[in-house]
């Protein structure tokens, strides 16, 4: 025995007098008498909790051990497929809606000291850090991107109308074939990504072209998944936007397309009515903002909303 087992088996709690197994009945007290010293009273709490669940889940369905195999083999896999720039471990938690539970028990009404329903959404697998630093109005385009043109404004105001100044915005979508810069080698480094910061009266404003819905990867377990179920893959049109300013919490969200053919029925559950955007399309011809612009083209005005509460940036999903 190594003098470090030697130290681990000398701090070692007594054993619990319930570790030998009957039955089935006496497992999961069995279980829990085991972590009961754990000193992280969280950490306690929190295993305990999925303790008794994932035993009650194996009861309420009878998993078979085939079943039980098959699970196990899932999540390896999910493992196996999570790189730098994908993470399937996100895109599961998505898919089942576990991600947008964890955002509304955080950030809605349901979170201590919200008074009204949450502007956030989920971030997604498509945020990265270090955006490039864009004038107000200025393009987000960064490479030939044909598609209908977008102009948007936005504020960020606080929960009584307040406009907030300084806000640093992160902004980032999909192209009108419904591709992210890292995703399509047709589009340069940063293209429809940019960082903002906004006025005294709140605002910034850019253009960019109208964003599509997309597939979510399908090449994995997830897939295996959706496929199994009879389940499409899309995701409707959005924006994204990560809103930081020491003071406030951070605000990370999507605002919808609303004529989307896939807003009813989310891949990833991540729209809220508070984020079915107002994206006006304009007729070729109707004045646009600027004189380049052919063809039918979009206004978009929305006006984000954040807490006051503490800022902290989320770890960027892929490098
Ligand atoms: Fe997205």
């Amino acid at each position: 025995m190594s003098a470090q087992q030697a130290a681990a088996l000398a701090s070692a709690p007594e054993e619990p007098t319930s570790g030998i197994i009957d039955d089935e009945t006496a497992v999961t007290p069995a279980v829990l008498s085991a972590m009961s010293h754990t000193p992280n009273p969280r950490l306690k709490e929190i295993m305990e909790a999925l303790v008794r669940h994932a035993h009650a889940f194996a009861r309420e369905v009878n998993i078979t051990e085939e079943e039980f195999q098959y699970g196990v083999e899932f999540l390896n896999r999910i493992g196996k497929a999570t790189n730098d720039k994908h993470n399937e471990g996100i895109l599961f938690s998505d898919a089942i809606g576990f991600s947008t539970l964890i955002c509304l028990l955080n950030n809605g009404q349901s979170s201590k000291g919200a008074e009204r329903e949450t502007a956030a959404a989920l971030l997604g697998p498509f945020w990265r850090m270090n955006s490039p630093v864009t004038e107000h109005g200025g393009s987000l385009i960064r490479s030939p991107t044909p598609g209908p043109q977008l102009f948007a404004n936005v504020r960020i105001l606080d929960p009584h109308g307040k406009p907030i100044e300084g806000v640093e915005v992160d902004v980032w979508h999909s192209s009108p074939v419904g591709m992210y810069e890292n995703q399509d080698p047709n589009q340069a480094d940063m293209n429809l990504r940019g960082k903002f910061f906004t006025d005294a009266e709140g605002r910034f404003s850019f253009r960019s072209t109208k964003p599509a819905g997309y597939p979510v990867p399908t090449d994995g377990p997830v897939g295996d998944m959706l496929r199994a179920q009879e389940r499409h893959c899309f995701r409707p049109a959005h924006l994204h936007f990560l809103c930081y300013k020491p003071g406030c919490k951070t605000l990370v969200t999507q605002v919808f397309v609303a004529d989307d053919k896939y807003l009813h029925s989310d891949v990833v559950f991540g729209v809220t009515s508070a984020l079915v955007g107002d994206y006006k399309l304009h007729a070729a011809g109707e004045t646009a903002p600027a004189p380049d612009v052919e063809g039918d083209w979009y206004s978009f005005s929305y006006d984000l909303i954040m807490e006051p509460g503490e800022a902290k940036l989320p770890v960027p999903p892929i490098k």
